[in-house]
């Protein structure tokens, strides 16, 4: 069927350049640049503000977390890094499902890439904003006016609350006094001071607006000066962090650390979305491809020293803020400016940290608004979408349509989304992307006549592994934990059936994934990439797979109207 028609590797290269009627791309990219962008992508609203909550709910033990994520994520880099290395075009993930799964696939996960860069840019624009406002509190006597720093809805959700409260008779001073309702004051005076047109108060959040036209100015203008920026951006991140290590180590008490893990497994499983979310980045850099002066060669390191340093900086962080306060206490929107604050010998430390963050995240939105424009650039080239999304700006050698269309992505949903939502759709699309390029080793592994990479993932047969997990996972569940079998094996309503869902799927995934490991003598690396991501995937709740469904039949939508007749793939060649 056309739908599974597969790209041949070596067109791919040849039309990524050569044969590009619209131009090429400047390359000016080496190993240092690229694993700097991948630290610039991967350390930013993550560390600097959603490790708080995952520290409160799994204690000092959220390093596990962090090393489970890392391990997994270093398993996904594996295979993006076999990719990239054997096919170095900018579509990433998108390009390498065309080889793997054929077309449909292909499109599925380039619609999916969407999730990861313009809504997880969504997501950064919206904590950039947060941090940037109560900075600019802090070091000057100006106010952000309400009715321009948050989103309509919120607004609106926090303005309604108010609003029962205060017909409950519950007075406005109570209602600000109450720390479990102080927090809709924000959206209820921003409905109230807001300027209206035909009766609707206008509420946005304009700093995230700013950052985002500011951003898909950069990425517009050139790489070369998105790299300088961002190679700036990355080295004050990192003194920063590496000053939070080295100077709260000296505050650590080890009280702090006992007990480990308060709230056991459970309370670590919380942090899943958040922790995930603070690695996602470093698959950004295989877009950049055609910008590398020898992408086979340093692609791969790029992104494997990148997520290395980045895990090792995480662990270190979170020992040390939950050793410097209890974890009890962390949870909060600026952890690492939070714990400093506490030490009063150490307020200055506090500010800077605070400044850094602000920076951190602009250079994730730096590599995210990369990232997306290039995949569409990809995506075009074969015909899937049109033209325009493949022209290269004359002068700038970037892809300019794409990359103001990506700007226009980013700012219409900064007016009304909720961040809790996009975060987790982001990880969501993330996850399932990583677990198709993983899925997508396998696969061309499986084809005698798939040509050598450069880069190969080191191969220890999982014929016997998977299934010996699988067993594994059982028998401990059973000796250590017995509840949570019970619980899913129990029915209780249908509401709590479809809440557990996404858990059975994962389970009947890994069971057959379990046959055909030992059928096929699967690679155990991308086979426990996919599977890890396949569980955090499964953690993530079955509203959001509703969500990610919902925009995946949206997707489908547009292929059958647009891009399958448009294809410039021959019939398929199987
Ligand atoms: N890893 C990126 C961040 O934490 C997305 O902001």
């Amino acid at each position: 069927m056309s739908l599974f028609r597969k790209k041949n590797i070596d067109d791919i290269l040849k039309n990524s350049e050569a044969e590009n009627p619209h131009g090429s791309l400047a390359k000016h990219l080496g190993v240092r640049d690229l694993t700097a962008f991948g630290i610039a992508a991967i350390i930013g609203a993550g560390i600097f503000s959603t490790i708080g909550k995952a520290s409160a709910d799994g204690g000092p033990g959220v390093i596990f977390l962090f090393i489970f994520t890392a391990l997994a994520c270093s398993f996904a880099a594996f295979a993006y890094a076999e990719f990239a290395s054997l096919i170095p075009v900018s579509g990433s993930a998108y390009t390498y499902s065309y080889v793997a799964f054929g077309e449909l696939f292909a499109w599925i996960i380039g619609w999916a890439l969407i999730m990861e860069y313009a809504i997880g840019n969504v997501t950064v624009a919206i904590s950039w904003s947060d941090y940037f406002t109560s900075l600019v509190e802090n070091v000057s006597d100006y106010k952000v006016v309400e009715w321009l720093r948050l989103d309509y809805f919120t607004a609106r959700h926090n303005h309604e609350q108010v609003m029962a409260l205060l017909i409950s008779g519950v007075p406005l001073e109570k209602i600000s006094a109450n720390p479990q309702t102080a927090g809709y004051m924000e959206g209820f005076l921003a409905i109230g001071s807001a300027p209206k047109i035909f009766g609707t108060p206008i509420v946005f959040d304009f700093p995230a607006l700013i950052i985002n036209v500011l951003i898909t100015m950069l990425v517009y203008r050139g790489i070369k000066e998105s790299r300088n920026a961002s190679n700036a951006m990355v080295i004050v991140k990192i003194v920063v962090v590496l000053l939070v290590i080295f100077v709260g180590a000296f505050y650590i008490d080890v009280k702090n650390w006992d007990p480990f893990m308060p709230n056991g497994v459970k309370g670590l499983l919380k942090g899943i979305s958040a922790v995930f979310f603070a690695y996602i980045g470093f698959d950004a850099i295989s877009t950049t491809a055609e910008e590398c002066r020898n992408p086979q060669k340093d692609l791969p390191r790029g992104i494997l020293y990148s997520i290395i340093i980045c895990t090792v900086l995480y662990v270190a962080i979170a020992l040390v803020i939950t050793g410097m306060v209890s974890y009890t206490e962390l949870n909060v929107g600026d952890p690492l400016a939070f714990v400093f604050e506490k030490v009063k010998s150490l307020h200055w430390l506090s500010g800077i940290i605070a400044v850094s963050a602000v920076v951190a995240m602009a250079s994730v939105m730096l590599v995210f608004q990369l990232g997306q424009p290039r995949i569409w650039m990809s995506m075009s080239r074969d015909g899937l979408l049109p033209p325009a999304f493949a022209r290269i700006h004359p002068k700038f050698k970037t892809p300019s349509f794409s990359t103001i269309i990506t700007g226009l992505l980013v700012a219409v949903p900064i007016f009304f989304v909720d961040i809790n939502m996009v975060t987790d759709i982001c990880s969501a699309g993330t996850l399932f992307a990583f677990c198709l390029v993983c899925g997508g080793v396998l696969k061309l592994r499986m084809d005698p006549n798939a040509p050598p990479s450069k880069f190969k993932t080191p191969f220890i047969n999982s014929k016997y592994i998977i299934g010996s997990l699988f067993v594994l996972s059982f028998v401990l569940l059973l000796i250590y934990n017995k509840p949570v079998l019970d619980y899913y094996m129990k029915w209780e309503s249908f509401e709590a059936f479809l809440t557990k869902i996404p858990v059975y799927l994962f389970v009947l995934g890994f069971a057959l994934f379990a046959v055909l490991a030992f059928k096929h003598n699967f690679s155990l690396i991308p086979s426990l990439g996919l599977l890890c991501c396949f569980y955090m995937l499964s953690q993530l709740g079955y509203k959001n797979w509703l969500y990610f469904s919902a925009w995946l039949v949206i997707g489908l939508i547009i292929y059958f109207v647009y891009g399958r007749s448009h294809s410039k793939l021959a019939p398929l060649k199987q």
